[in-house]
């Protein structure tokens, strides 16, 4: 590939960072604990989602050693509604090895720690230890096959190889901030539903997708796979002041999380419904399709945990497919 056209590109994307950078708590008092903290919680989702946990987060777990001897629980807990659970699990056992052995230096090191894939690695390498690790996700995809025109498909693995040894070449000394710059391209500007917004980048002159009229041609993928549809009652069953809840199967979707008693199709016959509603959630490659019910039993049921509502506000994790139905507790 045109090494050039992305190595002459590098210093007006530093240029543009500098002046339009979005102000993001992670951009304040960097250390690589809280980088791995904030790339992990970035992964599939959302900035804006992200912004308040995260500062609510570093506020519980300020120090990896913090972390490290906070329960499974209170992790959890503090990770509710930002989905993926699998992140905080990761993350938890991510911040033992570092309370042990101290924050990896190089690449390979931070590489190995729990949860921590080519992507997130090279993330805090380039925005915490100043190494010259390309971070190619999805939005960085979308920008380079944008500049290059680039008809390859990124959901194939060697597209992403072919991009980050590009990336390695041109590296500046600049790690953090070229790092975020492309990322932070890929969310204001080149945006991936919709026009993206050429007339504010600094690529405008150079991109070849642009320059064609055919920002909206790239990135190539393949086609997505629909999602399944699941069909499930969920009963806020409810005795007293208490409420039913169980613990998800150890493995698979939400795994081990809590919830309210949850069936796929119909739910047997738990005691007096109350009131019903409906409301669906939509995970990468399932959608729920729930009947939620607020159900008086006679008595607390024995394979269910009975909480108060106030305990269930504040201990127990429960993931935002139900937050429709805990209007029900109260
Ligand atoms: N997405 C992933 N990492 C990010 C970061 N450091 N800043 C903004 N958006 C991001």
């Amino acid at each position: 590939m045109d090494a050039k056209l992305l190595s002459d590109a590098v210093s007006p994307l530093l240029e543009w960072y500098r002046i339009y950078k979005r102000d993001l708590p992670w951009r304040h008092g960097r250390t690589p604990y809280t980088a791995l903290v904030a790339e992990l919680m970035l992964q599939q989702t959302r900035v804006e989602a992200v912004k308040e946990r995260y500062v609510r987060f570093l506020a519980s777990f300020p120090t990896p050693e913090a972390l490290a001897a906070a329960s499974e629980e209170e992790v959890l807990k503090a990770w509710e509604g930002l989905g993926y659970y699998s992140r905080a699990r990761h993350l938890h056992a991510a911040a033992k090895v570092i309370a042990e052995q101290g924050f990896p230096t190089t690449f390979e090191g931070v590489r190995a720690l729990p949860g921590v894939g080519d992507y997130t690695a090279g993330a805090v390498c380039s925005i915490a230890l100043g190494l010259p690790a390309p971070a190619v996700d999805g939005n960085v995809l979308r920008v380079l096959t944008r500049l290059y025109a680039d008809p390859s498909n990124i959901d194939d693995g060697a597209t992403k190889a072919k991009f980050a040894a590009l990336l390695k070449a041109v590296y500046p000394p600049e790690t953090a901030d070229f790092c975020e710059a492309l990322m932070e391209l890929g969310a204001i500007v080149c945006v991936p539903n919709g026009a993206p917004a050429c007339g504010g980048c600094p690529w405008q002159k150079v991109c070849r997708a642009h320059l064609a009229g055919r920002e909206e041609h790239f990135p190539v993928r393949s086609e997505k796979r629909a999602r399944k549809v699941v069909n499930a009652t969920v009963c806020v069953l409810r005795c007293g002041a208490k409420y039913a809840l169980e613990k998800r199967p150890a493995k698979g979707l939400l795994a081990g999380l809590w919830q309210f008693p949850f069936f796929e199709g119909e739910a047997p016959a738990l005691g007096r419904v109350l009131a019903e509603k409906h409301a669906k959630h939509i995970f990468t490659h399932v959608e729920w399709r729930m009947t939620g019910r607020l159900v008086e039993a006679e008595s607390e049921l024995a394979p269910y945990t009975w909480v108060t509502a106030r305990e269930l506000r504040e201990t127990y994790a429960l993931p935002s497919a139900f937050r429709a139905f805990t209007e029900w507790v109260r």
